[in-house]
């Protein structure tokens, strides 16, 4: 099993292109099975999940080409995939794939759309609390499928198809909201998704379906439409920038120091993380090729952050912006309104001497003057990313193991760091 060595110290100087999102990429692949013709998709990220949903996908009859690089693209360019549900052969989601990332459940939505039936195993992923799907079957349900559970699948049946329905969500959900906006391009008549997610991947993937011909308004707000289509055609997107990429990188700039630009970054995506850094004394400036973060001599300053639905602080930027606060210059809190059980990353990151107590939803961290590089287990995406934060300001050697994790959304994410002067190397095997 791969592991990433890090020894600590260094300023971060140079350029860091930031690849597609992720939690965008991923939804717009399982789009492709709305329609019978050809989805392209450019900016794709080239990421172990990528790679996993391509292999579920195909599972279900979907030809996927991946084109090669074209004179002119950059190293890091993303991969363009053209993603051909022609026809699909399968409505069957196995248990050994889906269990191994939690999005991939969402096929059931473009599934029992098209093809009035679906059946899918319940989902896995990261280990960050329960991560349920019922108000995806709610939501379901409300658009007229019958759903019944058996041997760990999730069965959906619409014999006659979606019909257009009022969806109101309890509770903010990015999944949720995907799955219903999804779902109900092909139901017959009109879909109202009330309290809808309003993240940045919801929107682009709203665009890209309205580029197939679907009839949605107010994706990016808490009420979305959607007048049901008989059907979808090809069409051709470009995933957005990765703004938790982005942040991420912002706040390995923060702690180490120096002064990085992320190029591509889009600020409007993560305006709320922005905000905190420029709070914890970070340098943010707005150019025409993204954001340049930098952090020259001025300590960490502490902060007090809860995390919230987009526009507000993500909870995929929690960890890594606890390992920054190790270091402030005195104690920060941390308020995790999104996913019980999201602070696995708290005892790890004590191993490098960090000072962090917790009281329910909420962490605090009393910042130290020093943290000490140690070998460490990363747990699950975002924190596996906390600890490489840490151990870029760490006094010695760290080794991260267990770095399947990272390497599930985070492209290249060694290369990056060490071509703005970290010491940072994978060891394989
Ligand atoms: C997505 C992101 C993930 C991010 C999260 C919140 C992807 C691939 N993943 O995850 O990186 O951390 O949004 O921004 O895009 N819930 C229920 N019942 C459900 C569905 C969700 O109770 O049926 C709860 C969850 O347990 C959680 C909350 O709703 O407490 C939010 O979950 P949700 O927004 O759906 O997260 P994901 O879509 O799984």
């Amino acid at each position: 099993m791969d592991r990433i060595r890090i020894i600590g110290g260094n300023e971060l100087r140079g350029t860091i292109p930031i690849s597609g999102a992720k939690n965008a990429a991923l939804p717009l692949m399982i789009a492709a099975l709305l329609t019978d013709e050809t989805l392209i998709l450019d900016n794709v990220p080239r990421l172990a999940d990528v790679a996993l949903l391509q292999r579920i996908l195909g599972n279900h009859g979907v030809d996927i080409m991946s084109a090669g690089k074209r004179p002119g693209d950059h190293e890091y360019q993303g991969q363009t995939l053209h993603i051909s549900a022609k026809t699909i052969v399968d409505t069957t989601a196995p248990y050994d794939l889906v269990s191994k990332m939690r999005a991939s459940f969402w096929v059931i939505a473009p599934l029992i759309a098209r093809m009035h039936e679906a059946t899918v195993s319940l989902p896995g992923g990261c280990a960050i609390g329960t991560r349920p799907v019922d108000l995806l079957i709610m939501a379901l349900e409300k658009l007229g499928a019958e759903i019944s559970i058996d041997g760990g699948y999730v069965i959906a049946k619409a014999p006659g198809g979606l019909k257009g329905a009022t969806i109101e969500f309890p509770k903010v959900t990015v999944s949720g909201t995907h799955v219903a906006l999804m779902a109900a391009t092909l139901a017959k008549g009109t879909t109202i998704i009330d309290n809808a997610a309003c993240e940045p991947e919801i929107v682009d993937v709203a665009d890209c379906l309205v580029k197939m011909g679907a009839k949605i308004s107010g994706a990016g707000t808490p009420r979305i439409t959607i007048e049901g289509v008989a059907r979808l055609h090809g069409a051709r997107h470009t995933v957005l920038p990765d703004r938790i990429e982005t942040g991420t990188y912002a706040m390995a700039v923060a702690m180490a120091g120096g002064e990085v630009q992320l190029s591509g970054a889009r600020p409007e995506l993560l305006q709320a993380a922005l905000d905190v850094l420029t709070e914890a004394g970070a340098t943010i400036t707005v150019n025409n090729d993204g954001i340049k973060v930098a952090r020259n001599g001025a300590g960490i300053s502490p902060v007090t952050v809860t995390t919230a639905p987009f526009p507000g602080f993500p909870t995929d930027l929690q960890a890594q912006l606890m390992a920054l606060m190790t270091r402030a210059k005195g104690a920060s809190h941390i308020t995790e309104t999104i996913f019980e059980n999201r602070f696995m990353h708290v005892q790890e990151l004590a191993r490098f001497g960090a000072k962090i107590s917790l009281d329910g939803e909420t962490a605090t961290i009393d910042g130290v003057s020093k943290l000490r590089g140690a070998p460490v287990m990363a747990t699950d995406l975002r924190a596996s990313v906390s600890l490489v934060i840490a151990a870029l300001a760490a006094e010695g050697e760290t080794m991260v193991n267990r770095i399947y994790h990272l390497d599930r959304g985070f492209e290249r994410l060694e290369e990056k760091l060490s071509a703005c002067g970290a010491n940072i190397e994978r060891i394989s095997g």
